[in-house]
């Protein structure tokens, strides 16, 4: 019995040992990205356009610049903090100065958008009069109609089906989607295409996937969600992230150079830009913060662009400058590994 029980336990070890590659193996395989970046801004730059025309092109300066260095979430906020006594509920600082808040998140929304999506969302409205003539963002979801791709964003159809048989989907190709679930017409779906086709077939088969499965499972960036936030503080109070952002940090000329930075690892990463008058307006504004400094609502307040030339860095340009000089950083930080849930591993 003592030898068998010895065998036993040697196999157990071999069995063991064996399987060890085998995970380093599915480890190495895990290719998605398990954090994310959200930048907040003013909507309150629009207004040193002096145009339609140029309000537009600066919208289209930030999108591009968040598509680019792969943002996840952009915030727009209402710098003069105009319905800060609530912050719950919907936003509703549609005043003179919180028109151009909801006129950013329209336009970055319709950019982000498939381009085969855009008459399901987006009826004609003055705000988006000139956002059709907008460098496109030519991010991944964004497929061209025979393109390949295991994900696909889509429109569900008001088309009946019987029940248990899912519903119908417009991807953007030539097929239709048949989905595995039963969904409300008109809904933007993220739709996961199933392998191997049937090239005789009339319709595609897929499966619904949440809007974060191609970056989770595959590290493919799936574009940015857009949402508006009354004052500064609601930035940070209405985080849609249950942990909330485990990494903040403030811009500012007069922050520390970013050469110096030393990020710690994190999941939710958050970036805040201020408008002509700095982050101080948005601080002096808001009536949920008792502070005066600004430097003391992030875990990190940085000067990204040290011995600038320019007595002041436009926010669009501070956008891509700041994205820039961090990401090295971002990248150093996020370097520790982290399992399918993205928990620290010890
Ligand atoms: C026009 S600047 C604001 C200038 C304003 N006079 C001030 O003193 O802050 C707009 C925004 O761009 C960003 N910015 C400008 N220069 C920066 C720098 N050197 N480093 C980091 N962010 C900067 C900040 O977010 C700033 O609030």
């Amino acid at each position: 019995i003592k030898l068998l029980k010895k065998l036993e336990k040697q196999r157990m070890q071999e069995l063991a040992a064996k399987e060890q590659p085998e995970k380093e193996e599915e480890q190495k395989e895990d290719k998605g990205r398990h954090y994310t970046l959200s930048v907040a801004l003013p909507g309150s730059i629009l207004n040193n356009a002096q145009s339609l025309e140029l309000r537009t092109y600066l919208a289209g300066q930030i999108a591009r610049a968040c598509a680019i260095f792969c943002v996840d979430e952009i915030i727009v906020f209402d710098e003069h903090g105009e319905d800060a006594k609530s912050v719950e509920g919907e936003f509703s600082g549609i005043g003179k100065k919180g028109k151009a808040c909801v006129q950013l998140a329209r336009i970055l929304q319709y950019l982000e958008c498939p381009q085969y999506l855009r008459k399901s969302f987006f009826p004609k409205h003055e705000d988006l009069q000139f956002a059709g003539l907008l460098n496109p963002l030519d991010s991944p979801h964004h497929m061209r109609v025979d393109e390949d791709s295991q994900y696909r964003e889509g429109v569900v159809l008001d088309r009946p089906t019987k029940p248990g048989r899912g519903s119908f989907v417009n991807c953007g190709m030539r097929k239709e989607v048949r989905i595995d679930k039963q969904l409300d017409p008109g809904l933007r779906v993220t739709v996961r295409l199933e392998e191997p086709q049937n090239p005789d077939s009339k319709v595609r088969q897929g499966t619904v996937v949440s809007s974060h499965h191609p970056r989770t499972a595959s590290g493919l960036y799936w574009g940015y969600s857009v949402r508006l936030a009354s004052c500064l503080s609601a930035v940070f109070s209405e985080c849609p992230f249950k942990e909330g952002y485990d990494l903040s940090i403030g811009t500012s000329e007069r922050g520390c150079s970013v050469d110096q930075a030393s990020l710690p690892s994190f999941r939710h990463a958050l970036v805040v830009f201020g408008g002509l008058q700095g982050l101080e307006a948005g601080v002096d504004a808001d009536p949920n913060l008792e502070v005066t400094d600004p430097s003391v609502l992030f875990d990190f307040y940085l000067n990204t662009c040290p011995s600038q030339g320019s007595r002041t860095i436009r926010t669009e340009e501070a956008l891509l400058i700041s994205l820039s000089s961090l990401r090295p950083h971002i990248e150093e930080a996020v370097k520790t590994p982290r399992d399918s849930q993205g928990k620290e591993k010890p």
